[in-house]
């Protein structure tokens, strides 16, 4: 047994670089990692979860009260592979090396590795095999990773769809996992010819022998103009293939019949130019008619959708002609004996099988009907999330578009292929629960919500991201077409799944539970190791119940997909999830951060009570905002932990990042904890503050070895802050008030931002609140501070977005990814942007009064704080005669440039500053222009002037300026080498900076 005061490896160091290099590296790997059995949300990489549990298992060997069996057994298994220097800190280095290097995907299943490390929990838990229990388990990384140690694992999920994914995981493939491969191979075979002789007639071939792979759709809504009635096809893009040597795309011609309305007519060709292709034809649910130009507004677009429950499926007349509805656009082929994809225009043959399976499916709901409505309804009639508000709800806009039910997501087409393969489920029980999950991924790649991948030449699935935005022009795959989202490409990737991850051949044990009440013993757990759910980040529940509704069709009466706690509830069990979301309530009242932050204390006192005496405990966040942050963390101690260690480990590609200009996190951080002792001592507020700048400096330093950065690096810091607040069962100032958790943040927000602005800027501006002189003033303070946070972890931060084609240039202004990032305002806007809550948590402790800068060179909008581009700086500082006059003027006098910036202030002491995006509307603070007379400019000012002159090319009043700057003293350089280090590599802003400090005088 490791004694209680031996340290674990974790609660002193931890290879952070390389393991955070194999964490993000795992994003992109396909074959054999769980993320291929089934779709889940935020999975953790498997790299972070196997070092973690290794660094919460295995003994510190520095550590006085580390057991000598260990340390010998250790150095034994470990100088085989890697060679161990001498002594306990040669062996602690051996140890933390192996960990970096078990976490690489590559050797995660070859057997020395896997052995050595089964070995070392051996050697560290000699008597008993060590249990690990995650009661947020999801998609289970860290069950997952426990079995491959050895370790014995309890999962559980309060969601169904999680816990028969942790099941099939867990329990199933570690049983039988090549079996049961084998069986899902031969099965599937057979149900796909079945199948497919059923449904034959909703699929056909081409009269030239070509197979149809895809068939690509837009909705529609008619032309509200009083002379039109078009029909307008609502198209994001005309691109078909946009690949760099080829290339397709679809043009339109308009044919105006007599008597008629006009009507669009499509024609696939090969684009020369990008130019060739048209514009499309919605953008942010406004519709633009092709035929007569007028628009027609959201709320119209919206109406006219929602009367066609979504506007999925095509209308027919009485004699199959289409006369309204979804309009198909294109149809992908591939031809035998031919490579690449082709690009047709639908014929009657492709519609005349649309509205066969239309029929089809009306036939089956009627029979139901008349059958008096026996058991579930063939088709899921279960409603959809409503959605909305502020929190985890406002990933869905279905409702607005009339998608109620969730076959209104469906195509009757899908609905019919589903439901026949629903109900051709094998006998086999051993098959039941991966079959299950086969279903479960055909759905997601075949709901009207999935779109043509144009450079992959792919459709993505339903669920490309945490939300379900609206998709225009969507895609239908051909369920037998032998390649996109196909029946057999289904079945293969689990049985590949079940092949591979049958290495780790123990098996775990799944339970259905609510995180407060996981029913197990107490004190019978090793390791308490979770991920719970961040904050507002991911809406889990409402985002299954579009698997849920197929699944439970798929496996009737399955003792996991139930709602434990109201047998009546034909969706997931909601009310006791875990999630920040307004629209949502738990006994009448609307589950906000009192109620996340009521259900966290309430499952770390849960963990608490299961622990054994020498157990550790661990737990994974990662949320952007402090808001996030403190409900997970006062949770966290009011249900009587201590935090003894802190790791933030890098899970995202910095290009996977969705807003890159937003401080979006590429870290999550690892807290280590243990229970805190019943005994723990009263803090005293000074002691904590006294120790706090040093702990948080120290770390700061170690964490920027490590390449941790901007958001990232701040959020890292709350560990180590927390090490020292956390021990104290509660900390008093000397008049003996309590200091609430929230007020101990305020400061190690404000020190971080201090010793951020001390390494940016230099030590007068970090105390530059106390009066310090020579500081440079506010506004480079907070632009300095601003950019500093922004800089992310893996990668470079790239300039305001370019969206890729087409794949996240969503019209439902959506929250995506994974860490809680903030919308970012679209459309014109641009510029970088941080959480509003962020900002002004750093700004304010720093003296810097955020709202004097709002419309100067910061705009808020919804939440956000967005730092101007230069460029929209130009008029406020050059006024509307523009940098060329001004420039101009300026070379003949350059003795005093506050007559020249801001200009404007003479005549007209308040100035509109109308920034660029539509709805930035902001007026400046006047106090901020002249609140020490006229025309004050600070030298940020002065610094963006000189950028503006750069980028028009003014090349003598550039020359000018930076002389008399020069002159007057070293801020204005200062200030310019500073941003240069701060703006993002490869942004117009570091452009500018960089080539205008060549003009600077040595
Ligand atoms: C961040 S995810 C876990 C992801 C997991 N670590 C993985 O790698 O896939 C959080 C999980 O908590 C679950 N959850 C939310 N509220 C819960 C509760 N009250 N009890 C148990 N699980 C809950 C959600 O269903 C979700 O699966
Ligand atoms: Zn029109």
């Amino acid at each position: 047994m490791i004694p209680k005061s031996c340290k674990r490896l974790a609660e002193v160091d931890f290879p952070i670089a390389v393991v955070s290099k194999h964490s993000a590296r795992e994003k992109s790997i396909r074959h054999g990692h769980p993320s291929t059995l089934h779709l889940w949300w935020a999975r953790r990489p498997l790299a972070a979860c196997r070092a973690m549990l290794l660094g919460l298992l295995l003994p510190d060997p520095c550590d006085p009260h580390c057991p000598k069996d260990f340390k010998q057994n250790a150095r034994k298994t470990l100088t085989p592979i890697l060679g161990v220097r001498a002594g306990d800190a040669g062996l602690r280095k051996g140890l933390l090396d192996f960990i970096g290097e078990f976490a690489n995907w590559d050797n995660a299943n070859d057997r020395n590795y896997v052995d050595a490390a089964r070995e070392l929990v051996k050697a560290a838990h000699p008597e008993e095999t060590p249990l690990v229990v995650d009661p947020f388990a999801g998609g289970g990384s860290i069950p997952l990773e426990a079995l491959r140690l050895g370790c014995e694992a309890f999962a559980s999920d309060l969601n169904p769809v999680a816990c028969l994914i942790l099941k099939v995981m867990l329990e199933d493939i570690p049983r039988h996992g090549p079996k049961l491969a084998e069986e899902l191979r031969r099965v599937g075979k057979e149900i796909k010819e079945q199948a497919e002789k059923e449904l034959a007639e909703f699929y056909p071939e081409d009269d030239d022998g070509a197979r149809p792979i895809a068939y690509l759709w837009a909705r529609t809504v008619r032309c509200e103009s009083p002379n039109c009635g078009a029909e307008i096809p609502l198209m994001r893009s005309f691109w078909l293939c946009k690949k760099p040597k080829r290339k397709r795309a679809l043009r339109y011609s308009v044919v105006r019949p007599k008597g008629e309305p006009p009507r669009v007519e499509f024609e696939v060709f090969e684009p020369k130019s990008d130019k060739e292709v048209p514009e499309g034809t919605v953008s942010r649910a406004r519709a633009t008619c092709v035929c007569c130009g007028s628009v027609l507004t959201p709320d119209r677009v919206r109406a006219q959708l929602a009367a066609q429950r979504g506007g999925a499926d095509a209308i027919f007349d009485g004699k199959g002609n289409r006369i309204g509805g979804a309009r198909m656009t294109a149809v992908v082929t591939l031809k035998p004996g031919e490579r690449g994809r082709h690009y047709r225009l639908p014929n009657q043959a492709d519609y005349k099988a649309v509205w066969k399976a239309q029929k089809h499916l009306q036939k089956i709901l009627d029979e139901w009907e008349q059958g008096g409505k026996q058991g579930l309804c063939p088709v899921p009639d279960e409603p959809t999330p409503t959605g909305g508000g502020s929190g985890a709800g406002r990933a869905f806009s279905v409702q607005k578009y009339g998608m109620m039910q969730w076959a209104d997501l469906f195509t009757a087409r899908q609905k019919v292929a589903l439901g026949e393969l629903v109900r051709v489920r094998p006998e086999a029980t051993l098959l039941s629960e991966p079959y299950a999950l086969v279903i479960g991924r055909l759905a997601d790649g075949s709901s009207s919500l999935t779109r043509w991948q144009t450079g992959a030449e792919k459709i993505s699935n339903n669920y490309s991201r945490q939300a379900l935005p609206i998709v225009w022009d969507f895609t239908e795959p051909n369920l037998f077409g032998e390649a996109t989202r196909s029946l057999s490409s289904m079945f293969e990737w689990v049985a590949e799944y079940a092949q591979k991850q049958y290495t780790a051949s123990l098996s775990g044990q799944v339970q259905q539970a609510d995180a407060c009440d996981c029913g197990l013993p107490s004190e019978s757990v090793a390791v308490w190791f979770t991920d719970p759910p961040y904050y507002d980040a991911i809406p889990y529940s409402d985002l299954s119940d579009f698997f849920y509704v197929w699944l439970k069709r798929t496996i009737p009466n399955h003792q996991l997909l139930r709602d434990p706690f109201d047998p009546g509830n034909p969706l997931v069990p909601k009310e006791r999830e875990a999630v920040q979301d307004e629209t949502k309530v738990f006994n009448g009242r609307s589950k906000d951060r009192a109620f996340f932050e009521e259900r966290m204390e309430k499952a770390f006192a849960e963990g608490r009570r299961i622990l054994k005496e020498d157990a550790v405990g661990s737990v994974v966040f990662a949320h952007k905002t402090t808001e996030g942050w403190e409900a997970l963390l006062s949770g966290m101690i009011r249900g009587g932990w201590t935090i003894t260690g802190s790791w933030p480990i890098a899970t995202e590609m910095a290009s996977r990042l969705r807003a890159m200009e937003s401080a979006a996190l590429a870290t999550s951080v690892h807290l280590v904890c243990r229970p805190r002792p019943e005994d723990a001592p009263v803090g005293d507020w000074a002691d904590v503050l006294r120790e706090l700048p040093k702990k948080v400096g120290d770390w700061m330093e170690r964490l920027q070895a490590e390449h941790v950065r901007g958001a990232d690096l701040v959020f890292a810091c709350i560990g180590p802050a927390l090490e020292i607040f956390s021990k104290y069962s509660k900390v008093e100032t000397p008049e003996g008030r309590e200091v609430p958790l929230a007020e101990f943040l305020l400061k190690v927000w404000e020190v971080v931002g201090r010793m951020a602005l001390e390494q940016v800027l230099g030590t007068a501006e970090a105390k530059a609140r106390n009066g310090a002189a020579g500081a440079l003033e506010e506004d480079a303070r907070l632009t300095a501070l601003f950019l500093w946070t922004l800089q992310s972890t893996n990668g470079e931060v790239g300039q305001a977005s370019s969206l890729s084609d087409g794949e996240e240039a969503d019209e439902e202004n959506i929250e995506g990814e994974e860490t809680g990032k903030m919308p970012v305002p679209q459309g014109k806007a641009r510029g970088f942007s941080l959480a509003f809550d962020v900002a002004r948590r750093f700004a304010q402790p720093l003296g810097i009064d955020l709202p004097r800068w709002e419309g100067r060179i910061i705009k808020t909008e919804k939440g956000v704080v967005r730092l101007l581009p230069v460029s929209e700086r130009a008029k406020q500082l050059f006024g509307s005669e523009g940098t060329k006059t001004v420039a101009e003027r300026f070379e003949k006098d350059s003795r005093d440039v506050e007559r020249f910036l801001f200009a404007e202030m003479e005549e007209e002491p308040a100035p509109k500053v109308r920034g660029r995006g539509k709805r930035s509307k902001t007026t400046v603070d006047p106090s901020a222009l002249n609140r020490e007379g006229r025309g004050e400019a600070t030298t940020l000012d002065r610094v963006h002037a000189a950028m503006l002159l750069q980028s028009s090319g003014q090349a003598n009043a550039l020359r000018a300026l930076i002389e008399s700057e020069q002159d007057r003293g070293p801020d204005f350089v200062r200030l310019a080498n500073a941003l240069s280090a701060l703006y993002p590599a490869g942004s117009e802003e570091k452009r500018l900076v960089d080539a205008m400090l060549l003009a600077v005088r040595r």
